[in-house]
This record gives structure tokens, C-alpha cells and sequence, in this order.
């Protein structure tokens, strides 16, 4: 089984991808690590320990905190999606009755890189903050590491970002840990919107899940994230970017993918958090990122819903 560690700021489709990674019963998960982003990184922990309990996998899969906060910016929270506790509310009557971890999550990072060598897929899925402390503490990660499943950025849709038209929320969030990422050596898959938005789990794609486990969790936890997307696309539907990035890592013919060379920007008011893809090469920098071109979003979502079902 591939070893992997999520990387996670648990909101909705952060819960929704732990979900799908324990269920397809195809990932040694060896540990999730946490950190700010959607919403503060004291309520990413809860969230992401209740999912673990919920899956019953909490006496084999460990939480570990991470940074509280972006390297140089104040936190920059998304509630308007994920709701003021970042799962809609959907766990609230989930205790957590178990210690928690007190390795650093850059650590515990480092530690299973090491330990693991050439063997461990890294899936970050919110802002690249303990990434970033981690290769920054032992640049040798970006060779131990086997590859890094990142979702985040936008590399051919410009101006449809969902945070600043040019921008992302996981790299909008802390660009200077992207950049700091990007520029690792670490063998990067760029999970972008251009990708993510194409794979939308709709209230019909739900209702598939009636009468099993995770039906109650998945509709409540998405109302206020559907009714987002209603408000900003006319679509009730959230579009599964975490969950794809874990699918990448499960089946990576899920996407179809070219390597460019890829830079952030941290500097301009305008566009912080871009995710500048060269396509045409014209800086002669060495390909540094694998971006996804395409996406088979019906299959994908066929696996998904399938391996929630079980
Ligand atoms: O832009 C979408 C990403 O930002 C997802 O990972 C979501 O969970 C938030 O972290
Ligand atoms: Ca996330």
C-alpha cells in the first residue's frame, strides 16, 4: 500500500477527503497533520480528531498540530464556506476522548520522510505553512520525499480565483510557503481549480448515499458550502478539490498532467498568491511543477462516491 500523510485545514472537503483516503482502504495513512487555514488551527485539530473518530480509526491514525498561523502574513480564514466551526456544524456531537500528539506536524513530516525514504507521498491540502517549515528545517525532505500531491493554485483559468481574482485560498492563504515549496526540488503534482472545479458533488450525488454511513455528515456538512456555491456559480453543488487530490494519489490517471515551470507571487497587493505557470518557457527556468491539464471527473466521482458507500 502506498504510504501517504495528509497535510490537512479541515473544512468540508478536508473531511470529506480523510473519508475517502481511510474507506478506499488503499493508503497506509502513517499520520494527519494539521494546520491553519479554512478556519483556526485549534478547530482544524477538533474537526480533523472527530473525523478520525467518526471513521473509528482513532486508535491507529494521529492528529499532529502544526503552524498556527502563515510565515509572514496574519491568518486569513474562509467561514463563508465552511461554516464558523469549518464542517457546517456536521460534528458537533462527536467527543474526543483521546490525548493529543504533541510531535509538530513539520516534524512528524520530516521524521516519516526519513524514516521512509523514497516510500512517502505528502498530500497537502490547505495552506503549505508546515511544508514549507519542514523543508525549510531539512531541505534533504524534498529527496526523501517520493512526490507531493498539492491542491491549490490556478494555472490556465486567470482571474477565477476564490479569494483574489488571481488567486487561491491554500496559496493565497501563506504564498510565501508556496513559493518556499515550489522551489524545494520536492517532485510536485499541482492540483489547481483548473481541475477541481470540473468535479462537483451535487445534491443528487448525495441523495447516492442515503441509508449509508457518511450521508447524515456529507449533507450537513456541505449546506452552507453548496449554498456558497449557489450564491457565487448558480450551482448547488461544492466542488471536491481536497478529495480529487487524494484520488490523484490513489489513481493518478484520475488527471492528466504536463511538468512547466511554476512561480508564486508575494509581492504585489494585486495579485499575492498567484500561481504563475510558464507554459511558453520564455524565463529558461528548469520545469519545476507537474500541473494538471485534465481531469476525469465522472470516473473520479464514481470511485468517490463508491468508496463512501462502504
Ligand atoms: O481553494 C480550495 C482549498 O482551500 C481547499 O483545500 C479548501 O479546503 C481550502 O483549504
Ligand atoms: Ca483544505
Amino acid at each position: 500500500m502506498k504510504k501517504v500523510i495528509l497535510d490537512v485545514d479541515t473544512g468540508v472537503d478536508d473531511a470529506l477527503a480523510i473519508l475517502y483516503a481511510v474507506n478506499s482502504k488503499q493508503l497506509d495513512i502513517l499520520g494527519i497533520t494539521a494546520v491553519s487555514g479554512n478556519v483556526p488551527l485549534e478547530q482544524v485539530n477538533i474537526n480533523t480528531n472527530r473525523i478520525v473518530k467518526l471513521l473509528g480509526v482513532e486508535d491507529r491514525i494521529n492528529v499532529y498540530k502544526g503552524a498556527d498561523r502563515p510565515l509572514l502574513k496574519q491568518p486569513y480564514h474562509e467561514f463563508r464556506v465552511h461554516g464558523n466551526d469549518g464542517v457546517g456544524g456536521a460534528l458537533d456531537d462527536i467527543a474526543i476522548d483521546f490525548p493529543e500528539h504533541d510531535v509538530f506536524a513539520p516534524d512528524f513530516i520530516i521524521e516519516q520522510a526519513k524514516k521512509h525514504k523514497g516510500e512517502l507521498t505528502l498530500i497537502a491540502v490547505g495552506p503549505l505553512t508546515n511544508v514549507a517549515l519542514a523543508v525549510r528545517k531539512e531541505p534533504r525532505l524534498a529527496e526523501w520525499l517520493k512526490e507531493v500531491i498539492i491542491m491549490g493554485g490556478l494555472v490556465q483559468s486567470a482571474g477565477r480565483g476564490n479569494t483574489i481574482p488571481t488567486s487561491e485560498f491554500n496559496i493565497y492563504a501563506d504564498a510565501e510557503a508556496a513559493k518556499i515549496v515550489f522551489h524545494s526540488g520536492m517532485n510536485i503534482t499541482l492540483v489547481s481549480l483548473d481541475v477541481t472545479r470540473q468535479v462537483l458533488l451535487t445534491e443528487e450525488h448525495i441523495e447516492e448515499l442515503k441509508g449509508t454511513k457518511y450521508y447524515d455528515f456529507v449533507k450537513q456538512s456541505t449546506v452552507d458550502y453548496r449554498q456558497f456555491s449557489i450564491n457565487l456559480y448558480g450551482i448547488n453543488g461544492c466542488a471536491l478539490h481536497d478529495p480529487l487530490s487524494v484520488g490523484v494519489a490513489l489513481d493518478p490517471t484520475f488527471v492528466q498532467t504536463e511538468k512547466y515551470y511554476v512561480d508564486v507571487e508575494t509581492q504585489s497587493e494585486l495579485s499575492y498568491g498567484q500561481t504563475i505557470c510558464d507554459f511558453r518557457n520564455i524565463l529558461k527556468k528548469e520545469p519545476n511543477v507537474n500541473i494538471c491539464v485534465g481531469v476525469d471527473s465522472e470516473r473520479f466521482l464514481q470511485d468517490f462516491l463508491e468508496y463512501l458507500k462502504r
